[in-house]
């Protein structure tokens, strides 16, 4: 099968095509036909060698048909999406004709959606939903930040706070896109920047802060929170490098929480893929309750290209790559 493989870890030229074998069936995994798939910042970091693992096929999600599944959990020919549970990382991922997932990252997505409309949602929706509903508990009439909006799991953030009747202020670094982000939903947009909770209007009422600039805005985040408010760190846009001397008696806020959430538990006992409505998300796609539609729709022979937006922070929105 064709498959991009990482040569070495690096720059655009690391991605390289290559024919490799099919996956085999294998007891507890799908064989997936791949159809399309999303483009994820975390594969940014594999490519360049920054994060903890990276497999030789990377690529953390995906949609497609099942081509086989010897314990029956999925039926053949069923359409299916496939997020995380090593993908790309411990375990060749979505960068291929084919994929072979654990059950437990799988999940049925029947849709009319075309492919490329479908790619848009696993991996953005199921963590910007467990972010906001699990994670943060966002509740209708709560107003929640959203810092790093502008983001295709930003966006999604907004988009699903908004549908589920919460307030967004969301944050963006580029006046230019103030417009966008109303335009999304949001009721009010704010500058990025480290001092957001002394410029806000509503310091110490907001119940809810989705944290994407991450580590060197999250302090900041966890200040403009109410007592009882909590702050979910899930993005480093602005940076993979650590809070540097966090102090919490100095630091933090009384009465605030701090909580975190990383997709790569998506598939864990605590954190079962069924937890998250992805149908639920495609069928109010489909009725046009939800615009997730991807910003920009790459072939699979253009995956350095899209490698390239996203490096030099062109995204407007979701990518995603169509065989
Ligand atoms: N926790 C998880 O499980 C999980 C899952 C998926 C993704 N993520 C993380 O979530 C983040 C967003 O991912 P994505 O794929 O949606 O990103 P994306 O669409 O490529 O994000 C692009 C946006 O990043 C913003 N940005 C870039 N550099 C920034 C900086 N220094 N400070 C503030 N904003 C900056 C830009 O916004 P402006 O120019 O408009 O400010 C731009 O619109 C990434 O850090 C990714 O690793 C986490």
């Amino acid at each position: 099968m064709r498959a991009i493989v990482l040569e070495k870890f690096g720059g655009l030229d690391s991605l390289v095509y290559a024919d490799i074998p099919e996956p085999e069936p294998l007891e507890g995994h799908v064989v997936i036909e791949i159809k399309a798939f999303g483009i994820n910042h975390a594969e940014m970091h594999m490519r360049r060698g920054e994060w903890a693992e990276a497999a030789r096929v990377s690529g953390i999600e995906c949609v497609g048909i099942v081509k086989s599944c010897p314990g029956g959990e999925f039926p053949v020919g069923a359409k299916v999406a496939a997020l995380m549970g090593g993908l790309g990382r411990t375990i060749n991922g979505s960068y291929a004709e084919y994929t072979r997932a654990p059950v437990s990252n799988v999940a049925l997505i029947e849709s009319d959606l075309s492919w490329a409309e479908l790619a848009a949602i696993p991996e953005t929706y199921a963590t910007a939903w467990t972010c906001l509903f699990r994670n943060l508990e966002l509740a209708e009439g709560q107003t929640v930040v959203i810092r790093g909006a502008t983001s295709s799991f930003g966006q999604a953030a907004v988009k699903l706070a908004v549908n589920a009747g919460a307030k967004v202020i969301a944050t963006t670094r580029s006046p230019a896109r103030f417009a966008m982000l109303e335009a999304i939903g949001a009721s009010r947009v704010e500058a990025e920047g480290a001092d957001l909770s002394k410029r806000i209007a509503d310091a110490k009422q907001i119940d809810a802060v989705l944290d994407l600039v991450g580590n060197s805005t999250i302090l900041d985040s966890l200040a403009m929170l109410r007592r009882g408010g909590r702050a979910c760190l899930a993005g480093w846009l602005g940076g993979l490098a650590p809070i540097a001397d966090f102090n919490p008696l100095l630091q933090m806020s009384s009465g605030v929480s701090l909580t975190f959430f990383g997709s790569f538990v998506f598939g864990t006992p605590g954190f079962p893929l069924s937890d998250v409505p992805l149908q639920a998300i495609a069928a109010d796609v489909a009725a046009g309750r939800l615009d997730a539609k991807p910003w920009r729709i790459f072939q699979f022979d253009e995956i350095r290209e899209a490698h390239r937006v996203m490096e030099a922070n062109e995204a407007g929105g979701k990518m995603v790559v169509v065989h």
